[in-house]
């Protein structure tokens, strides 16, 4: 136990920091990375901490009373998450999006929002502002986030049974708080708002048809997301995974469904809709239909290290380019650099990894690196 504490402490990142170009450039709105993917959105990871325990995520038993969380001093602060998404959107991010652990309990977040909420994207336009939330907390807060200029939530709920939900949360957190939450945050305007569902098999998916049905005909976009193999704490075995191609199966036996085009190319949901007209899901299937290929996600962690993938064993340290005095042109020109490098796939490799090809290292916990 102690020693898978100080494992998951120890895997934050900590390598030196990255070095000056030589040539340091201005950015231009678009830097493109060794699969021509442009850097277009950004995560960013407000804390390491959550009030919920999920099992597929920060499980009890790697996260129990002992687990160390981040200290305060090493958390980027406001001013300085602004900084660093300030170069981040001149290199052409147009989305941010605020995760944690659990982004609702860093406090005054709403000071933040409204610092980032007056971002401009080169053309003048404003950046998509949005939150991932386990909306235990935003029934209080919905609209005070909205106030401050955030645009949208996105709210994770695993069931609407309130069993299997304690079950999954760790926490015995009830379902009902986080519809209130749902609704709060409709009322004040935050939408539209996803309803993200990560399937684990044998666990909740006989909640994939009820939880269709509920969200059916609703404001609430509902989408279902594969158990993925983040991290080395969640146990994870490919018999839990149930295929997105089996969810859609079992909703279209009662509800008839058709596909219908991505908005955007980047987007990581396939998109079907109710034949009825009642609205529509999502499955996100990073396991079974990978897609890498149009990746465009960057993710800054609680204390400021840039992943270029949620599978990275290591990130790029930018906290301490910003706390011995760098100036935004030397951060541009590293963003630039380690962007226009990257070559990561790993959904795409994946399927060779469990047929033995030899893995990258220890992977980072999704608490710490956002979802
Ligand atoms: P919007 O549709 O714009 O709201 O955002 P999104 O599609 O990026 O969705 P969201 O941020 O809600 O992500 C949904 C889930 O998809 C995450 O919680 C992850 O489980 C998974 N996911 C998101 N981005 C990635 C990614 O880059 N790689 C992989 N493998 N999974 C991802
Ligand atoms: N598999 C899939 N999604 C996960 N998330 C966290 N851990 C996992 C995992 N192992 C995502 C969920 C949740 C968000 C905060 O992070 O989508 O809603
Ligand atoms: Fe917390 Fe979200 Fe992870 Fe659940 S999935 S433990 S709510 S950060
Ligand atoms: Fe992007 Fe990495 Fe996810 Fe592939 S596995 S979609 S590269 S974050």
């Amino acid at each position: 136990m102690t020693e898978k504490i100080n494992f998951i402490a120890s895997q934050r990142n900590h390598s030196p920091a990255p070095t000056i170009p030589a040539v340091i450039e201005a950015p231009t709105g678009f830097v493109a990375d060794t699969l021509a993917r442009p850097l277009q959105d950004l995560r960013i990871s407000l804390t390491d901490r959550c009030n919920f325990r999920c099992v597929y995520c920060m499980p009890e038993e790697s996260f129990g009373k002992d687990h160390v969380f981040l200290p305060r001093k090493s958390l980027l602060t406001f001013e300085e998450i602004t900084r660093i998404a300030k170069i981040f959107v001149a290199h052409g991010v147009q989305k941010i999006r605020l995760t944690g652990g659990e982004p609702l309990l860093r406090k005054h977040v709403e000071n933040l929002i409204q610092m980032l909420a007056q971002l401009k994207t080169p053309g003048g336009r404003d950046i998509e502002l949005t939150l991932t939330t386990n909306g235990s907390l935003l029934a209080k807060k919905a609209q005070a986030l909205k106030n401050a200029g955030l645009a949208r939530v996105t709210v994770s709920l695993d069931s609407l049974d309130d069993d299997t939900f304690k079950r999954m949360n760790g926490v015995d957190f009830p379902v009902s708080d986080v519809l209130h939450g749902l609704d709060a945050a409709h009322a004040a305007g935050l939408g539209p708002i996803k309803v993200n569902m990560v399937v684990k098999g044998g666990m909740n998916d006989q909640e994939i048809v009820p939880m269709a049905r509920h969200f059916k005909d609703t404001p609430f976009i509902l989408r279902f997301i594969e158990f993925m193999d983040a991290g080395s704490s969640n146990d994870w075995k490919m018999d839990e995974v149930v295929p997105s191609a089996e969810v859609v199966r079992r909703i279209a036996a009662e509800m008839p469904l058709e596909r219908i085009a991505s908005t955007l190319k980047s987007e990581t949901a396939e998109r079907w809709r109710y034949q009825d007209g009642s609205g529509e899901i999502g499955v996100i299937s990073s396991v079974t239909k990978s897609f890498c290929h149009e990746c465009v996600r960057a993710r800054l962690s609680t204390e400021g290290m840039l992943y270029t993938c949620l599978f990275a064993s290591g990130g790029h340290d930018l906290r301490t380019l910003i706390r011995n005095g760098n100036t935004d042109e030397e951060i541009a020109s590293v963003v630039a650099q380690i962007w226009r490098a990257r070559a990561d796939r790993y959904s795409e490799l994946r399927s060779s990894f469990m047929n033995g090809a030899e893995q990258p290292q220890k992977k980072i916990e999704m608490s710490y690196i956002g979802g």
